[in-house]
């Protein structure tokens, strides 16, 4: 799942705060090799979710039964859901996952992103590709992994984050398209999906620096539109950002149950539809909190009207020197 240039993380809600009880009886050495098992775990399943998931991507399939299958995928490789399934056609790059009622059928000529999160612990793997059913756009999607795969053969301690955006933009210029330059790979900790360092897909000032043991996930995204993405209307995913004060009955509950449930980690309103009576009460809880701040929302992300975004992703492992990738079968 991507991250917009501009988004301001500040005010998330610690997960160390929140979470270090399960863990005290460790050393820190053990709690960090726990974690990057954690991410090793998730990475693993949540990649073979991934292959089996595309499998279900033809014409005539609907949207809706694509994410409910691959989310049951993942219950049933034994992990939780580290985000929704993102299923974003054409012009559409990221944050789009069906709502209740979705009545959308894949079409001949889509072409789809499918990006997919599980996650151990609050340890997620992120990992996306392209599934291109006209069979017109094949040079845009694999660029795109020709990208990513230039970024990972170049992470390693000591590298500048800024110099795998140069690699990942001369690879989709050089295949005659453009990267999305408002669109970038994040570094990724427990319980935060976003955890404030960017992967540019351009060429950026120097930057932050690998160390060994980050996580990133790195998702180059090619287009042959304006190669910026603006915010559309639908708005299907959230997550918490803090415990803001809430006046209704209703809002509380929904506040709480969110906290418990997914934590920091993006959530979809469809996940919420069976825990609450009313679909009305639930959409007027979730606009109260969006509106007291205590949920960020992932409007969809989309290029020009009629144009084609491509992207591949990947979370790797920053090792002495080179990186693991994770979200690898
Ligand atoms: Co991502």
């Amino acid at each position: 799942m991507a991250t917009e240039t501009d988004i301001d993380t500040e005010g998330a809600i610690s997960s160390d705060e929140e979470h270090a009880h399960s863990h005290e009886n460790m050393s820190p050495e053990e709690e960090h090799a726990h974690m990057i098992d954690n991410f090793k775990k998730a990475g693993k399943l949540t990649a073979k979710v991934r292959e089996d998931g595309k499998r279900l991507i033809v014409p005539g399939e609907s949207l809706f039964d694509v994410a409910e299958s691959v989310e049951k995928f993942m219950a049933e490789a034994g992990i939780r859901m580290g985000f929704p399934a993102n299923i974003s056609l054409n012009n559409a790059a990221a944050h789009f996952t069906p709502e209740i009622g979705c009545e959308t059928l894949l079409g001949e000529k889509d072409v789809v992103k499918l990006d997919i999160g599980g996650q151990v612990e609050g340890c997620v793997g992120d990992t996306a590709c392209t599934i291109d059913l006209s069979d017109e756009w094949g040079k845009m999607a694999e660029c795109t992994q020709a990208a990513l795969a230039d970024a990972i053969a170049l992470a390693k301690p000591g590298v500048a984050t800024s110099e795998l955006g140069t690699a990942i933009e001369e690879r989709i210029k050089a295949a005659g398209f453009k990267p999305i330059e408002n669109l970038c790979g994040h570094k990724i900790e427990p319980y935060a999906l976003h955890a404030g360092i960017d992967i540019p897909n351009v060429r950026t000032p120097p930057s932050y620096v690998l160390q060994e043991g980050d996580i990133f996930a790195i998702e180059p995204f090619a287009t042959n539109g304006s190669g910026r993405v603006h915010d559309g209307t639908q708005v299907e995913i959230f997550s918490l950002v803090s415990g803001a004060r809430v006046r209704m009955r209703q809002s509380r509950q929904l506040l709480s149950h969110i906290a418990t449930q997914y934590f920091t980690l993006p959530f979809a309103e469809r996940w919420l539809v069976p825990n609450f009576k009313s679909r009305l009460l639930l959409s007027s809880a979730l606009k109260e909190l969006l509106n007291a701040g205590a949920l960020r929302p992932y409007p969809v992300l989309l290029d020009t009207p009629g144009s084609i975004v491509a992207q591949t992703e990947h979370t790797i492992l920053i090792e002495h020197d080179s990186a693991l990738v994770l979200t690898q079968p």
